[in-house]
């Protein structure tokens, strides 16, 4: 079975050819921000790209952030991060500019195969990024702006990290950040997150400061290979596979098939056929699906899709989303002249581009798409079949 929650790697990460080959050519020029909501699958394709990477003797690194409270932190880790991968396999001048530039790290550079290595080196550095970071990050600046050959730096969680920071701090790195991206002609970021990047940077630099990334959604899986998974898993488990079971799962899924919500039945599946020691058929489908999906023991997998709305939408805003989205959830459709008439009641005005800019951001943020033009639809029909049991009616 797949993993139900943590990123998938190795033999259990799935596809994603188009998404992969189309980051690996756009990292050639620019910087990449994946963006998609919670368990969409950034992290395991951005695993996916690391490890392409290396198998192409690319440097790259790969850092959490999501614990990061400063920007001496982050240089602490970046730096820890470079030293580490350039002892492992690759040997590029980044190594040898930053053993220069951080004069004791030569002490215990004979241990950077050992285990105490990179908590020997992070404490050190972290006590002598403690003070002033931005004399640190001047040096970072001119190490990367040497590099003559192209290094990659991934950064997962990376919204969390500048939330994380004072808002002073986070405004400074973030003008900072956007310098060094500026400045570092070799040197390529792919960030990603699953917070929206958006609100978190509006009071601290807004767009300017990250307008340079390149966006790539993140989606489903095509059809065909939503399919083969379930097969796959019906084949592990050996379970009789019939295309008539496979559809079943599919359609309580939904186009598109978000990796997550596919492996989320097929794991029901599982513990329903375990328990009622039955073979799955598409009754037992239907029972998964209404039972551990919808029902109130399935309520922590969407449950953030709802909070979202409070942390990052405006108390106008929450309130006008969710009347939209509640009515968008009983209706196969909503026309955008209903949207704008329940958005004008709500919101008390009837400003035209402000709800643009509300449709906008509900598109963005994966709620809804429109892609038959005057028309909005959830996006995930999963995700509208949650709502319109725990959401709709709530004006
Ligand atoms: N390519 C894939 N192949 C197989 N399963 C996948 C794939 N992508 C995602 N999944 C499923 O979705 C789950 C979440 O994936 P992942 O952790 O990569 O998502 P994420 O977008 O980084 O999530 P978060 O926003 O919580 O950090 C995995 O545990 C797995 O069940
Ligand atoms: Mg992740």
């Amino acid at each position: 079975m797949l993993p139900v929650g943590n990123p998938a790697t190795g033999n259990d990460f799935i596809d994603r050819e188009r998404e992969t080959a189309f980051i690996l050519d756009t990292i050639e020029k620019d910087h990449v921000m994946l963006v998609a909501p919670r368990r969409f699958g950034k992290t395991s394709i951005m695993r996916n790209i690391e490890k392409r990477l290396e198998s192409k003797h690319r440097p790259c690194v790969f850092l959490e952030v999501e614990s990061i409270n400063s920007p001496g932190e982050f240089i602490t880790d970046l730096v820890t991060a470079l030293i580490e991968c350039e002892g492992a396999s690759h040997k590029t001048r980044v190594f040898s500019a930053l053993k220069r530039m951080f004069t004791q790290v030569p002490e215990i550079i004979d241990e950077i195969e050992t285990p105490v290595f990179r908590a020997k080196l992070r404490s050190h550095l972290r006590a002598e990024f403690s003070d002033d970071w931005h004399e640190k990050a001047k040096k970072i600046e001119t190490i990367f702006g040497e590099i003559a050959n192209p290094v990659y730096i991934i950064l997962d969680e990376f919204p969390v990290a500048i939330q994380n920071m004072e808002d002073d701090d986070a405004r400074k790195f973030l003008h900072w950040f956007r310098r060094l991206r500026q400045d570092s002609a070799k040197v390529r970021f792919i960030v990603g997150g699953s917070v929206s990047i958006d609100p978190v940077v509006y009071g601290v630099g807004g767009t300017p400061v990250i307008n340079d990334f390149r966006r790539v959604n993140i989606g489903g899986f095509e059809e065909d290979v939503a399919l083969s998974v379930v097969e796959q898993v019906f084949q592990e488990e050996d379970w009789e596979y019939s295309p008539e079971i496979g559809r079943a799962v599919l359609d309580c899924v939904g186009d598109p098939y978000i990796p997550y919500f596919l492996v989320i039945m097929l794991s029901g599946l599982k513990e329903e056929a375990d328990i009622s020691e039955g073979v799955p058929s598409p009754t037992l489908v239907d029972r998964v699906y209404n039972k551990r999906i919808l029902g109130s023991e399935g309520r922590h997998y969407f449950e953030h899709y709802s909070r979202r709305l409070q942390v990052t939408y405006s108390e106008q805003e929450a309130k006008t989303a969710r009347a939209i989205l509640s009515k968008v959830s009983v209706a196969d459709s909503l026309s955008m002249a209903i949207a704008y008439d329940i958005f004008r009641r709500n919101y008390g005005s009837d400003n035209e581009d402000a709800f643009r800019a509300l449709l906008a951001q509900l598109n963005h943020d994966f709620y809804v798409t429109s892609e038959t033009p005057g028309e909005l639809r959830f996006y995930s029909k999963m995700l509208r079949d949650w709502w319109r049991i725990y959401h709709a009616n709530i004006e």
